[in-house]
C-alpha cells in the first residue's frame, strides 16, 4: 500500500514540475492545444495508457519509435480514427516535443493476471518464446527480446503493454490494416495466429515484467540463461571529448557502423564493421575493439602486425573491398575511435571478453542439412530466405549472410569455428543466447554451403 502511495506521490510530483515549467513536449501533452485535444486524457499524463480501453501505454516506446509512429499516422501509412486526425493536426517539432515528452517516462507497473489464467499465460508464453514452426509462427521474442524490452529503435517495448490494445494490434497486423515503418515484419509474424493464440498472447505480453515474476508452467524445454559478462567498460558514448581528436573520433564511429556509406571507396559489399562487431564494437564477447587494440602490435602466423594491418584486412576480406591508405582520413579515424574506445585498458594484457567466445564442436559433427532448416526457422525472418537481408533507406537493416553483398570466402567469419561461436554468442538478434552449440554448428556448416565471393 506505501508503495502504490510512493508512485501516485512521485507521479504528481512529476506531473506538477512539469506543469511549472512546461515544456513545448509537456503542454500539449497535458493540455493540448486547439482543436488537439490533450494526448494525457487517453495516454496518461506519464504514458501509462487506460488499460481498459485499447488505448496504449506509450512510456518505455522510446523517442524514435513514438516520433515515427505520429508521422506514420499523419502521413496515412497507418490508419486510426482517433490517432489520424490528432497526427495530422500536429507539425514536426510538436511531434518531436511529444515524443521528447512521452519518452522521458519508464513503463509503468505491467498488468497482474488471476491464478485462473495460468493455463492461458503458460500457453502465451509458449508462443511468445517458442513459437512454433509447424504453423509458421515465429516466435516474438526473436525480434522483441524475451522479456519485451524490444531493440534499438525499430523494435518497440512491448512489455506491459495494455491487453486490449495488444489484441487489437496483432488483428490489425495480421489483416495487413496496420502497416508503418517496421518493414512489414509484424505483418509475416501476425498472419498464422488465430483467436486463441492472439487472446493467449497478449494476456502474457501484458503481464511480461510484473514482479514478483508470476510462476508459470513450462510447457516447453528451458532455454540457458544468457550471462552478461561485465568485462572492460569502455567510456560511455557521449564522452567523446569536443577536440579535434574528439572529431576524429567521431567520424572513426561513423565510419565503423555506416561502412558503406562514410568509407565508400574501400567497401565492396553491404557490411559494416558494426554488424559483426556488436553495439559499435563495444560489446564484450561480441568482438570488441577494446580488447584488440591493447593487444597490438602482436605477431600473428609468424609475423608481426599492427591494428592498422589488421583494420586494412577487415576491409579486404571482410568488406570485400581493398584496404585503406595507411595515412589517410579513414584509418585515421578509425584508429582514433577505437583508441578513444580503450582508454584505460591495460596495453599488452589479454582482455577477457576479447574476440567471440569459442565452442566446441559437437562430437556427431556439423550438420548442413540441420542447419537449413533452422535457418528458415530461426534466421530467414530477419536475413530472408536467399540470405539478401533487408534493406531500408539505403542501409542493410539486417545485413545479407551470403551472396556477393555479404562477406569474402577468406573473411574471419567463414571460418566454421568462428562463425559456430559468434552465432552463439550475438544471434538470433533481440533474443541471442538461445542457440545450443550443436545448433551454431550445423548454423555454420549451412552458411559455408552458400555461395560468396572469393
Ligand atoms: C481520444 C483518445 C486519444 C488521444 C486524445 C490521443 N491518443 Fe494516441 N492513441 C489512441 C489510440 C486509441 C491509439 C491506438 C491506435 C491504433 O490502434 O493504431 C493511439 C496510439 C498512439 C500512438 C502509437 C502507440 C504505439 O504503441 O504504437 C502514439 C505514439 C500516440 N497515440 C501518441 C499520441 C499523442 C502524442 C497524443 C496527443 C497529441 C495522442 N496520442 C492523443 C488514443 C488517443
Ligand atoms: C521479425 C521480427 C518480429 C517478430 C517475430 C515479431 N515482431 Fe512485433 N514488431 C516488430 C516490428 C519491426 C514492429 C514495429 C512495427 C511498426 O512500427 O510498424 C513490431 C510491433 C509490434 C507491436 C506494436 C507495438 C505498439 O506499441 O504498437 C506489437 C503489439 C507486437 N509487435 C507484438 C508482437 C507479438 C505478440 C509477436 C509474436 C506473435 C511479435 N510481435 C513478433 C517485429 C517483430
Ligand atoms: C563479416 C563480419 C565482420 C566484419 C564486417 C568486420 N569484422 Fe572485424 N572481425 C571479424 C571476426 C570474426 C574477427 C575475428 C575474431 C576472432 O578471431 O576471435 C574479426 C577481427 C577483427 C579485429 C581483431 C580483433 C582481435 O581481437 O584481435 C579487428 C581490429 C577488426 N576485426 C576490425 C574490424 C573493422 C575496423 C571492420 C570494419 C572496417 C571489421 N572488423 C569488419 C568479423 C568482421
Ligand atoms: C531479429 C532479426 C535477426 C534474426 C532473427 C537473426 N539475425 Fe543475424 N543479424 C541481425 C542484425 C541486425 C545483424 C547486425 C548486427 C548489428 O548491426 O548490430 C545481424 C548479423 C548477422 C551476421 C553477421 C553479419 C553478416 O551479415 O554476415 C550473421 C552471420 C548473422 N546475423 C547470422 C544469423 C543467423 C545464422 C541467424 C539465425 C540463428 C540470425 N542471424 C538471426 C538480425 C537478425
Amino acid at each position: 500500500m506505501r508503495c502504490v502511495v510512493g508512485l501516485l506521490f512521485l507521479g504528481a510530483v512529476t506531473a506538477h514540475a512539469a506543469t511549472r515549467f512546461p515544456t513545448l513536449g509537456a503542454r500539449l501533452a497535458l493540455s493540448g492545444h486547439g482543436s488537439i485535444r490533450a494526448c494525457a486524457d487517453c495516454h496518461g499524463s506519464q504514458g501509462q495508457g487506460l488499460p481498459h480501453f485499447a488505448y496504449p501505454k506509450l512510456a518505455g516506446l522510446g523517442f524514435s519509435y513514438i516520433f515515427g509512429a505520429l508521422q506514420s499516422f499523419a502521413d496515412g501509412r497507418r490508419l486510426n480514427g482517433i490517432m489520424t486526425p490528432i497526427a495530422r493536426a500536429l507539425t514536426a517539432p510538436e511531434m518531436r516535443a511529444l515524443a521528447v515528452y512521452y519518452a522521458s517516462f519508464r513503463p509503468r507497473p505491467p498488468h497482474v493476471a488471476r491464478p485462473a489464467d495460468r493455463l492461458r499465460l503458460a500457453r502465451g508464453r509458449r508462443y511468445y518464446e517458442h513459437g512454433d514452426m509447424s504453423e509458421r509462427l515465429i516466435a516474438c521474442a526473436q525480434c522483441h527480446g524475451r522479456r519485451g524490452h524490444g531493440m534499438g529503435a525499430r523494435f518497440p517495448w512491448i512489455a506491459g503493454q495494455t491487453e486490449a490494445y495488444m489484441k487489437e494490434q496483432l488483428r490489425s497486423f495480421r489483416a495487413g490494416a496496420r502497416r508503418g515503418p517496421g518493414l512489414g515484419l509484424m505483418r509475416n509474424a501476425a498472419r498464422p495466429l488465430g483467436a486463441r493464440q492472439i487472446n493467449d498472447i497478449a494476456l502474457y505480453v501484458s503481464i511480461l515484467g510484473a514482479r514478483p515474476p508470476l510462476s508459470i508452467p513450462v510447457t516447453n524445454a528451458a532455454m540457458p540463461p544468457i550471462v552478461p559478462r561485465r568485462n572492460f567498460v569502455p567510456p560511455r558514448r557521449d564522452a567523446i571529448p569536443h577536440t579535434v581528436f574528439g572529431e576524429a573520433v567521431r567520424r572513426g564511429r561513423a565510419i565503423f557502423d555506416y561502412t558503406a556509406r562514410y568509407a565508400a571507396p574501400y567497401v565492396g559489399n553491404a557490411l559494416s564493421c558494426g554488424d559483426c562487431h556488436l553495439g559499435e564494437g563495444r560489446e564484450s564477447g561480441a568482438g570488441p575493439m577494446w580488447a584488440a587494440a591493447v593487444l597490438f602490435p602482436r605477431s600473428y602466423q609468424g609475423r608481426m602486425t599492427t591494428l592498422a594491418a589488421r583494420i586494412q584486412a577487415a576491409f579486404i576480406h571482410s568488406e570485400n573491398g581493398r584496404a585503406p591508405p595507411l595515412n589517410g582520413p579513414v584509418l585515421t579515424d578509425l584508429l582514433a575511435y577505437v583508441h578513444w574506445m580503450s582508454r584505460g585498458g591495460v596495453i599488452g594484457a589479454h582482455a577477457p571478453g576479447r574476440g567471440y567466445p569459442p565452442i566446441a564442436e559437437p562430437k556427431r559433427g556439423a550438420d548442413a542439412v540441420r542447419g537449413a532448416s533452422l535457418y528458415a526457422q530461426r534466421c530467414a525472418v530477419c536475413h530472408g530466405d536467399r540470405g539478401k537481408g533487408v534493406r531500408y533507406n539505403g542501409r542493410a537493416v539486417f545485413p545479407p549472410v551470403w551472396g556477393s553483398l555479404s562477406f569474402g570466402r577468406r573473411a574471419s567469419l567463414a571460418r566454421m569455428s568462428v562463425m559456430a561461436a559468434f552465432l552463439k554468442r550475438t544471434m538470433p538478434y533481440a533474443d541471442p543466447g538461445t542457440l545450443g552449440s550443436g545448433a551454431a554448428y550445423d548454423l555454420a556448416a549451412f552458411l559455408e554451403t552458400r555461395p560468396r565471393s572469393p
